[in-house]
């Protein structure tokens, strides 16, 4: 398999994280497709790195013989990790070892090792056995079961964690949580959005911009790839035997850091910008409707009347616009007045809940952290602002079944 005769280690790749599309994955090796590569990101783990290429090889020499390779990719650990990984090549074909000097991180150095790949499918594994190898065959059969992503869980039947402290499931879960509110659509997608123990389809990720942020290399695919189907397999995590983990709190912060910088992205930016426009046409279509109705100089009507009255031509007039615009092509998949009523009567819903929500937040920031009233009033309306769209995104415009 190793077209350089001697244990040469991999150039690494520079410049943008993004994975090339298979045609040109075998082009950069020695011009044939592999169905597998496994990526084993390493940094300090020269006690456990012979076992791990041992396990692995044996493992799969027994299903897929010369049809995958193994990836090592180290940040040039103290320990020398590549250099024990290198001194292996000769007895493993399918052995490739990459030292980062330069960069260092466990998802960047996952991308690092899936850009030199030739295989089809991509996938990563701990290099420190605790993640159990043979679950690797039955991610295998998922994808060749059709699945995009094939994703090994704790959290799933046949799932769970050895000897993990309070502290650490705590942790773990609050984690999940704060992506649950921050990320629903990428991180609600599995059971363990935290796994460091998946495959994927080449093509589901190929040509895509990646920009991951410490160790949550699965939430990155989840987030930027186009990941049809998933199959999650179950996994007991077993407790470290050499070394040590390299989680720190550092972690933490820069996973926060990554569902921010997810968030922009997936955040549509476009459609809330228009969104923001009609809401602003609102402001003005109350304020003359609330003239007209209750200026002396005009109807002279009651203020509260007036007010409820200018709010809600200012909702249909938000609404009209919303539906024709903001939302124009999610609304013109579901044609009809009847669904056109059912979506303005949801929208005045969720408008009215904004309303008190406005209310409620400008009488906190007033009353209780003593906020200057037109500072109150701008930071509720931005609130509300967010609220109404995202909402209204998920609920009101939600397409519920496409009329083709
Ligand atoms: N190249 C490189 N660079 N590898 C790294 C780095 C780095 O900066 N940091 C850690 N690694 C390697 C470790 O050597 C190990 O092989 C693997 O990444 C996982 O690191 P650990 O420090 O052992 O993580 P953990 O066991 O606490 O947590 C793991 O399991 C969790 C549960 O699946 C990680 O995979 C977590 O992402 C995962 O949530
Ligand atoms: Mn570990």
């Amino acid at each position: 398999m190793n077209s350089s005769p001697t244990n040469s280690l991999l150039p690494v790749p520079s410049g943008s994280l993004q994975i090339p599309e298979s045609k040109f994955a075998a082009a950069n090796g020695n011009g044939h497709y592999l169905s597998f590569s496994l990526v084993i990101p390493t940094y300090n783990e020269s006690k456990n790195i012979k076992e791990v290429i041992q396990t692995l090889s044996g493992l799969l020499d027994n299903f897929i013989a010369g049809d995958y390779e193994l990836i090592v990719v180290d940040d040039d650990s103290p320990d020398r990790t590549w250099e024990v990984a290198q001194s292996l090549i000769p007895d493993y074909p399918q052995l490739r070892v990459m030292r980062r000097q330069e960069e260092r991180g466990l998802s960047t150095a996952v991308i690092r090792g899936w850009q030199v790949a030739r295989g089809q499918i991509l996938a990563v594994i701990d290099g420190d056995l605790q993640h159990p190898p043979e679950v690797l065959l039955k991610l295998l059969a998922a994808i060749e079961e059709g699945a995009d992503l094939a994703v090994a869980s704790r959290h799933v039947e046949g799932g769970g964690v050895s000897e993990w402290s309070f502290a650490r499931r705590f942790l773990s879960r609050g984690a999940q949580m704060l992506g649950l509110i921050l990320l629903p659509e990428v991180i609600g997608r599995v059971s363990d959005p935290m796994s460091g123990y998946f495959m994927v389809r080449r093509s589901s990720i190929a040509m895509r911009s990646l920009n991951p942020l410490g160790y949550k290399i699965l939430i990155e695919v989840l987030g930027r790839g186009k990941i049809g189907q998933i199959t999650e397999v179950g996994y007991v995590f077993q407790e470290r035997q050499e070394g040590e983990s390299k989680v720190t709190w550092k972690q933490y912060v820069e996973y926060l850091g990554h569902l921010l910088r997810l968030r922009f992205h997936l955040w549509p930016i476009g459609r809330f910008l228009r969104f923001a426009v009609v809401g602003l046409s609102g402001v003005f279509v109350d304020m003359l409707v609330l003239y007209l109705l209750h200026d002396p100089s005009a109807l002279g009507l009651g203020l509260t009347r007036s007010k409820i009255i200018s709010a809600e031509i200012a909702i249909i007039n938000n609404f009209l616009w919303n539906d024709a615009w903001t939302f124009g092509d999610m609304a013109s998949k579901q044609r009809g007045w009847r669904k056109r009523l059912k979506r303005f009567l949801k929208f005045n819903i969720v408008c009215l809940m904004g309303l008190m929500l406005n209310v409620l937040l400008l009488n906190v920031l007033y009353n209780f952290l003593h906020i200057h009233y037109q500072w109150a009033n701008l930071i509720a309306i931005a609130a509300v602002t967010f609220w109404n769209f995202w909402i209204n995104l998920k609920l009101s415009w939600r397409v519920t079944e496409i009329k083709n």
